[in-house]
C-alpha cells in the first residue's frame, strides 16, 4: 500500500480532538438507592472519570419523562425527572465537572416528545386542523372511514408508524406519526412554533452552562412532502435507510434547522458544540451534517458498524478522514453506545450483521467472550490513536461484554415489546455498572436494587478489581488516554504504513500503530520498543486480535 498522508482538520476548538465519555445516567451510579442511577451518583464519581483521562461527558436524557424509551421520550425539556434528581442536582454536577476540567454535553431529543408532553396532551383534546395539532404530524386516515393509516411507514421499533386517536366526541379520529414508540409522537418541524420552542430550549441549557448537545435522531426531523409510501429495500437499515431516498431520513430541509442552531450556539462563549446522531448510509452524506455553518460533529456510525476486517477498517478510516476533511470537520470515532451490542462482544459476532437485534438467552451463535474482549481492546487501541474526536461508552473501559442472559421478565426496551419478543433489543448494553467486586449491586448503590439484573460474573470487571491489575482493561484505557494526550494524537497527520494485508497500520509522528486482525502473529522486527500493547505478550511478534503502539530504534 502506498503511503498516503491524511490530516485531521486543524483548529483549536476543544471538540475537534476531545475524548467524550457517554454516561447513561440510569446505569452509571445510584446515590438514592432506588435501582436507577441519578445525577448525584454522577457527581460522586467524577473523580473516577477525571482519573480515566477523558475531556468531556455526554449525558443521555435525564429530563422529565415517563421513561417509555429510557428518557428518549421527554415530557418537559426544561426540568429533571425526579428519578434522576433536581435541576439543582444538575447544576451541582455541572459545576463539579467544570471544576475538574470536564466539559458537559446533554442530550436533546427534538424529533419527538413524550405523549405526556403538555403540547401533545393539548393536541389530543383539540380538533383536527387546530394549531395544537399542527405542532405534531396528525393526518386523516385512508379508507372509507379513515380506518387505515395515512401511509405504509413502519416504526423503527416495529409495527405501524401511525396511531389512531379517539376524538373529543368519542369517535375514532385522526392518526399521528411516531417514528419510534407509540408514546413518542413526532413534532412537525415545518411549524415555526416548534422551531422557536427548540431555540428557547437550547438557550435554557446553554444559559445553565452546558458545553453542547448530542442531537437525537438528527436526520429524522423533516419528512418528505406529502408523506409518500415507502417500502425499504434489502439494503435498508432501520435507522438510516439504504441506497435509495427514504422519505423520513436525511431530507435536505433538515440542514436549515442546524444552521439556525449553529447561530444560537455562536451567541455563547466557549466553543459550544452540536453533535448529531445521524444514521446515514454513506460517509459522504454523513459529512453534510458538519459543514462549517451546521453541526460541529456527527457520530461516525459507518466506522462503528465496520466488522473485524482489515480491508474494511482501512477503507472506513481513510474515507472518514477524506470526507470529514473535505468539509473542514474532524472525524469522530465510536465503537459502543447505548443502542448497539457492546464492542467487546460485537466484534466476535460471526453473523453478517454486526449489530443484529440484540443478544438474549435464546440467540444462536453467541460471540466468544475471550476473542471478543481481545478484539475490543485492540479496536480501542487503534481508535484512540486516530486524529479527531473519540466517544467512549460507560463500561467499555472495564471491558464489559454485552449482558446476554437477561431473563425476559426484566426486559424494558420498547423494541422487545413492539416486536412481541422477536427482537431482544438494547437492554444488554444498558446494565448498571460494577464499581466494586463485593459491594451491593457491585457498588452501583448501597441497597442492591438494580433496574436490570447484573450478571454474577461481572465481579471480575468491577472497577476496584481492575484498579489493582496492571493489565486490566481499565489500566489499558488510562494508558491510552494519557499517551494520546501527551502526544497530541487528537490532531495532526496520519501516515499509512505498508503492512501485512490482514493488519491496519499507520504512523503518527514517530509513533507506529498496528492492529492484527488475522489469526496468526505478525513479526514486527527486532528494533521495536513498545509504548502500549492491548494485551500482554513477550517478544516482537504481535499476536492475533492484538494492537500495539511502538517506536523503532
Ligand atoms: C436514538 C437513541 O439513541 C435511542 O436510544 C432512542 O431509542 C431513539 N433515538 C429514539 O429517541
Amino acid at each position: 500500500m502506498a503511503q498516503l498522508e491524511q490530516s485531521a482538520t486543524s483548529g483549536s476548538e476543544w471538540w475537534r480532538s476531545a475524548v467524550i465519555y457517554q454516561i447513561y445516567p440510569r446505569s452509571f451510579a445510584d446515590a438514592s438507592g432506588d435501582g436507577i442511577g441519578d445525577l448525584p451518583g454522577i457527581t460522586s464519581r467524577l473523580d473516577d472519570l477525571k482519573s480515566l483521562g477523558i475531556d468531556a461527558i455526554w449525558l443521555s436524557p435525564f429530563m422529565t419523562s415517563p421513561q417509555k424509551d429510557a428518557g428518549y421520550d421527554v415530557a418537559d425539556y426544561r426540568d429533571v425527572d425526579p428519578l434522576f434528581g433536581t435541576l439543582a442536582d444538575f447544576d451541582a454536577m455541572l459545576q463539579a465537572a467544570h471544576a475538574r476540567g470536564i466539559r458537559v454535553i446533554v442530550d436533546l431529543v427534538p424529533n419527538h416528545s413524550s405523549d405526556q408532553h403538555v403540547w401533545f396532551q393539548q393536541a389530543l383534546k383539540a380538533a383536527p386542523g387546530s394549531p395544537e395539532r399542527a405542532r405534531y404530524i396528525f393526518r386523516d386516515g385512508r379508507g372509507e372511514n379513515g380506518e387505515l393509516p395515512p401511509n405504509n411507514w413502519e416504526s423503527v421499533f416495529g409495527g405501524s408508524m401511525w396511531e389512531r386517536v379517539t376524538e373529543a366526541d368519542g369517535t375514532p379520529g385522526q392518526w399521528y406519526l411516531h417514528i419510534f414508540d407509540v408514546s413518542q409522537p413526532d413534532f412537525d418541524w415545518t411549524n415555526e412554533e416548534v422551531r422557536e420552542e427548540f431555540r428557547s430550549i437550547l438557550r435554557f441549557w446553554l444559559d445553565r452552562g452546558v458545553d453542547g448537545f448530542r442531537v437525537d435522531v438528527a436526520h429524522g426531523l423533516i419528512k418528505a412532502e406529502g408523506l409518500p409510501d415507502y417500502t425499504p429495500d434489502a439494503s435498508a437499515d432501520s435507522m438510516g435507510g439504504g441506497e435509495e431516498d427514504v422519505p423520513y431520513w436525511g431530507q435536505d430541509g433538515v440542514h436549515d434547522i442546524y444552521r439556525d442552531w449553529h447561530r444560537v450556539l455562536a451567541e455563547y462563549d466557549g466553543d459550544r458544540a452540536l453533535c448529531g446522531e445521524a444514521w446515514l448510509p454513506t460517509l459522504q452524506r454523513t459529512a453534510l451534517w458538519v459543514r462549517p455553518d451546521e453541526m460541529h460533529q456527527t457520530f461516525n456510525f459507518p466506522y462503528m458498524m465496520t466488522a473485524w476486517d482489515a480491508d474494511a477498517l482501512r477503507d472506513v478510516i481513510r474515507e472518514s478522514l477524506d470526507e470529514f476533511g473535505r468539509v473542514g470537520a474532524p472525524s469522530t470515532w465510536v465503537l459502543s453506545n447505548h443502542d448497539v451490542i457492546r464492542h467487546a462482544s460485537r466484534l466476535a459476532l460471526t453473523a453478517d450483521s454486526p449489530q443484529g437485534d440484540g443478544i438474549g438467552p435464546r440467540s444462536a451463535g453467541k460471540p466468544d467472550p475471550v476473542i471478543g474482549l481481545s478484539r475490543g481492546r485492540a479496536a480501542t487501541t487503534l481508535m484512540l490513536a486516530l486524529p479527531g474526536s473519540a466517544y467512549l461508552y460507560q463500561g467499555e473501559e472495564l471491558g464489559l461484554p454485552e449482558a446476554m442472559e437477561i431473563p425476559d421478565e426484566f426486559r424494558q426496551d420498547p423494541t422487545w415489546f413492539r416486536s412481541n419478543g422477536e427482537r431482544y433489543g438494547r437492554d444488554g448494553c444498558r446494565v448498571p455498572l460494577p464499581w466494586t467486586a463485593s459491594g451491593t449491586a457491585f457498588g452501583f448503590n448501597d441497597t442492591g436494587a438494580s433496574w436490570l439484573p447484573q450478571p454474577a460474573e461481572w465481579a471480575r470487571f468491577a472497577r476496584d478489581a481492575e484498579e489493582t491489575q496492571p493489565d486490566s482493561t481499565l489500566n489499558l484505557y488510562r494508558a491510552l488516554l494519557t499517551e494520546r494526550r501527551a502526544r497530541k494524537l487528537g490532531t495532526g497527520t496520519l501516515v499509512w504504513e505498508d503492512t501485512d494485508a490482514s493488519a491496519v497500520a499507520f504512523r503518527r509522528g514517530d509513533l507506529h500503530v498496528i492492529a492484527n486482525l488475522s489469526d496468526a502473529p505478525i513479526e514486527l522486527g527486532e528494533d521495536v520498543t513498545f509504548v502500549i500493547r492491548s494485551e500482554p505478550f513477550t517478544g516482537t511478534a504481535l499476536p492475533a486480535n492484538t494492537a500495539a503502539w511502538f517506536t523503532r530504534a
